[in-house]
């Protein structure tokens, strides 16, 4: 198995991790607190949109180039992230107006969750197979460089966190607790 798409697939997990504890949360409203939504929307920009499909798009798709058929399918899931964020804009201008703007949060999880199932069980597999050990080392090398730069430009690590992974920071721990 491809260590850099191992990196990838874990994050998909850590991710769907968090929309479980969202959806447990939606059935008791009291528990989705305006500075839960906040962390959550920090995540989905910080976690998810920043490092996450970083990843993909200024390291992965790029290992398709020489693959049509994985290529045009690289392009479709990029247009999709382009597609999570005008989900994401929706969620912001709902809130800017006084709303809850939950309805969109659900909307955005909904479309997300059927992307990270397209890039499991297509992309992803693909991708594993056409990766020799020289690209996957070089993708795990641009990885680690996405996820320093994605920490310094938030600011997200707290002292004593520097060499930790970015899934594994503490701001993120509250979204993890369950409902
Ligand atoms: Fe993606
Ligand atoms: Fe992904």
């Amino acid at each position: 198995m491809s260590e850099a798409i191992a990196v990838l697939r874990d994050e998909h997990r850590r991710i769907l991790e968090v929309f479980d504890r969202f959806e447990q949360r939606c059935s008791e409203p009291e528990k989705l607190s305006a500075e839960y939504v906040e962390a959550l929307l920090a995540f989905i920009e910080i976690f998810i949109d920043g490092n996450h499909h970083g990843k993909e798009e200024r390291a992965l798709f790029g290992t398709t180039d020489e693959h049509p058929w994985l290529s045009s399918f690289a392009l479709l899931l990029n247009e999709q992230h382009t597609e999570g964020r005008l989900l994401v804009r929706a969620v912001r201008c709902a809130r800017g107006r006084g709303e809850s703007g939950l309805p969109e949060l659900q909307a955005f999880i909904a479309f997300l969750r059927d992307h990270i199932a397209r890039e499991n069980d297509a992309i992803f597999v693909s991708i594993e197979q056409a990766l020799d050990e020289n690209s996957n080392a070089a993708l795990l090398e641009r990885f680690a460089e996405i996820e320093r730069e994605v920490i310094a430009r938030w600011k997200i690590a707290e002292p004593g966190e520097e060499h930790r992974e970015i899934g594994d920071l503490r701001r993120w721990e509250a979204l993890l607790v369950g409902a």
